[in-house]
């Protein structure tokens, strides 16, 4: 069967088929993918028993389907088209052939380090392509992939290596972003060196910069030293359907960062429909997605989908305002890209600089323009339409998040109707349901809600790493029988559904999610800090920032607080988590059982210092006055 939805109608026959009985409709799905065995069954398990399993009894090896696949047909076709942050620096390219080879020389060179089936593997590195080849070297071994986005410090790294017990740890001796240098290697080390006992046991450090760094003996290895050795012949790892294929580290409302774990066989088929459906390619067409591959996104739309798809994906190592915000803009040109995705926030961010640097290029390569990770705005909208796809690239708004291993809500490009703004509609197989205050579900049309998934897909993560219990509560015990989302979302008088931002304590900044409690906590080990509270306010370029109250001992004066908040956080979390503003407070709205009034500071957060509702709980009525006295 070919699985690509071609009209509307096909569209409205795909998802009555993947309700009525999603068994056959996925399991014909399947079938034009490349098994070792088949399955026993397509779908087992349930929400409520949290042990769903797709295509139980299947074996296979996604690289296979990611690559070896392709070789006959299009072993000569770009794979990877590489663009590094320097514009002067020549662009690479790898064809299927190419990557194939690099994957599977890179998979000999973990494999005679120890890496066997099972075992963790963490990638700190930059957006090099041996950061995609690892990512697919460790699928081809069967290891687990932990990808750790370069941004994070030495301490958040530590964290993820310590979580998942990773063997062994590959990175770079530095990355370029834009004018700055990312230490990676050192910050590596401190990790390393921050850990009481250390699972890694090799350290294989790919060379970028050319920096000096150092290398311990017995422990660090070079990666051009082992790849030079390593044969280009691996038959991949027979894995089952249910085996880990990664594990990646998201923010929640509480506690540390969960490890998000997804499995084989429902990720591949979740990441390559998806991806085909969505973003409609054709065989020539060229896929830019602007991502890191630290994130989902980049796992899920820059590396596998567009692979198991046969089609030609771009990495981009740098930023998007480097050597100017024209940019991107150039890389379109250059490479011709026809399908472009990225971020709301970059868009806001370059709709606010020159036209110039937009109008300088042609940008008439392009058919299909994609948004991700947070709400778009109607300005932002309309700009990217306008000033971007010229009025006749349809935009793609997809809605998913890292625990859905692929995108739930989205038009298909040019075949379903896509509206400013709204997600629009559910992919086959997504049945979402709109919950209300007493966690019942909201039947009409045109409402508003909580966002629930009420049946499986394949791309569902599966646990929290080593804390299953976790994921049962986090996801599956607010609304009994559904996945909970933690968003909020709006239904439109023709069902289309556009998705409004978190429900919980958990902030979108710049299209990153971080926790509030993670940033409290990490504030919290100032010795001079009493308490704090994390909240977001709107942001015109990040859609939110981040505000903090903090409650500070008087041994250092506000601005020098403010400073030491700013090292602190940097050190525990990364500079991505810095907070915009910091107000040293004398106290924090506190009911009678110790609750923080957190509605009350996300009002002042966002400068808006009338109707603050009830405060009769207040233990203390008369700090809310004094708060918003202080407010910045
Ligand atoms: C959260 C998930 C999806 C991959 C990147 C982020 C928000 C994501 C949209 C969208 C409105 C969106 C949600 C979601 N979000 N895409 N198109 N429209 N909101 O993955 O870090 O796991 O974050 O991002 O709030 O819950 P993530």
């Amino acid at each position: 069967m070919d699985w690509k939805i071609k009209s509307l109608e096909e569209y409205a026959l795909a998802y009555q088929e993947s309700r009525s009985n999603p068994e056959l409709y996925w399991g014909k799905v399947a079938d034009t993918f490349k098994w070792n065995k088949k399955w026993e069954s397509v779908l087992s398990g349930s929400i409520e028993d949290a042990n769903i399993k797709w295509f139980d009894g299947a074996e296979l090896n996604i690289t296979e389907n990611c690559l070896d696949r392709h070789l006959e047909e299009r072993g000569d076709k770009v794979a990877l088209i590489y663009e590094p942050n320097d514009p002067n620096e020549p662009a690479l390219e790898y064809t299927y052939k190419q990557l194939h080879t690099a994957v599977c020389k890179t998979a000999n060179m973990l494999k005679a380090q120890g890496v066997e089936k099972g075992d963790r593997v963490c990638l700190y590195m930059s957006m090099v392509p041996e950061l995609m080849i690892s990512v697919l070297a460790c699928a081809r071994i069967g290891a687990i992939h932990s990808v750790v986005f370069g941004g994070f410090s030495a301490h958040a790294l530590a964290g993820r290596i310590e979580d998942c017990d990773c063997k062994i740890l590959i990175t770079n001796d530095a990355g370029h972003r834009g004018e700055k240098i990312i230490h990676l290697k050192d910050i590596a080390d401190k990790a390393l060196d921050d850990l009481d006992n250390s699972p890694v046991q090799k350290v294989i450090v790919h060379k970028r910069v050319g920096n000096d760094i150092e290398m311990k003996e017995g422990r660090d290895l070079w990666w051009h030293d082992l790849y030079k050795e390593a044969s280009s012949d691996y038959p991949s790892e027979t894995m089952q359907a249910e085996d880990p294929l990664f594990i990646l580290y998201t923010s929640g409302s509480t506690g540390k960062p969960k490890g998000v774990l997804h499995t084989t066989a429902g990720y591949m088929v979740w990441a390559a429909y998806t991806f085909g459906n969505v973003f409609q390619m054709n065989e020539e067409d060229r896929y830019w997605c602007t991502a890191d591959i630290g994130w989902i996104t980049g796992h899920t739309y820059l590396t596998y989908g567009p692979l198991l798809n046969g089609v030609t994906t771009t990495m981009f190592e740098g930023i998007p305002t480097f050597p100017n915000p024209g940019r991107f803009w150039e890389v379109v040109d250059k490479h011709k890209i026809t399908h472009f995705y990225t971020a709301p926030t970059a868009v806001r961010a370059l709709m606010a600089c020159d036209p110039s640097f937009v109008t300088n290029n042609n940008l008439d390569s392009l058919k299909v323009l994609g948004s991700v990770g947070e709400p778009i705005n109607a300005e932002a909208w309309h700009w990217y339409n306008k000033s971007i796809g010229k009025e006749k690239c349809p935009i793609v708004d997809t809605w998913w998040q890292t625990e859905t291993g692929g995108i739930l809500i989205s038009s298909l490009a040019g075949v379903t109707e896509g509206k400013p703004c709204f997600a629009t509609l559910p992919l086959p197989g997504v049945f979402p349901a709109l919950m209300d205050a007493e966690g019942k579900v909201i039947e009409e049309r045109e409402s508003e809600g909580n966002l629930c998934i009420t049946r499986p897909w394949p791309g569902m993560l599966r646990s929290i790493w080593g804390d299953h219990e976790r994921f049962k509560q986090t996801y599956l015990s607010a609304y009994p029988g559904s996945y909970f989302t933690g968003d909020g979302c709006k239904r439109d008088a023709d069902g289309l559904y556009r998705i409004t931002g978190r429900v919980d304590d958990v902030l979108n900044v710049s299209g990153h999610r971080i926790g509030t409690a993670e940033v409290e906590n990490a504030i919290g080990q100032h010795p001079d800090v009493i308490e704090s509270a994390i909240v977001g306010f709107p942001h015109d370029i990040k859609g939110q920032g981040i505000y903090a109250y903090v409650i500070a001992s008087e041994n250092h004066s506000p601005e020098e607080m403010r400073e030491e908040i700013l090292k602190v956080i940097t050190e525990e979390i990364g500079p991505i988590a810095k907070p915009d503003k910091i107000q040293i407070v004398p106290g924090l709205p506190k009911t009678r059982s110790g609750k923080i009034m957190r509605r009350i500071l996300r009002k002042i957060a966002a400068k808006e210092f009338d109707n603050f509702g009830d405060t009769s709980t207040l233990l203390d009525p008369s700090i809310v006055d004094k708060i918003k006295d202080g407010a910045l």
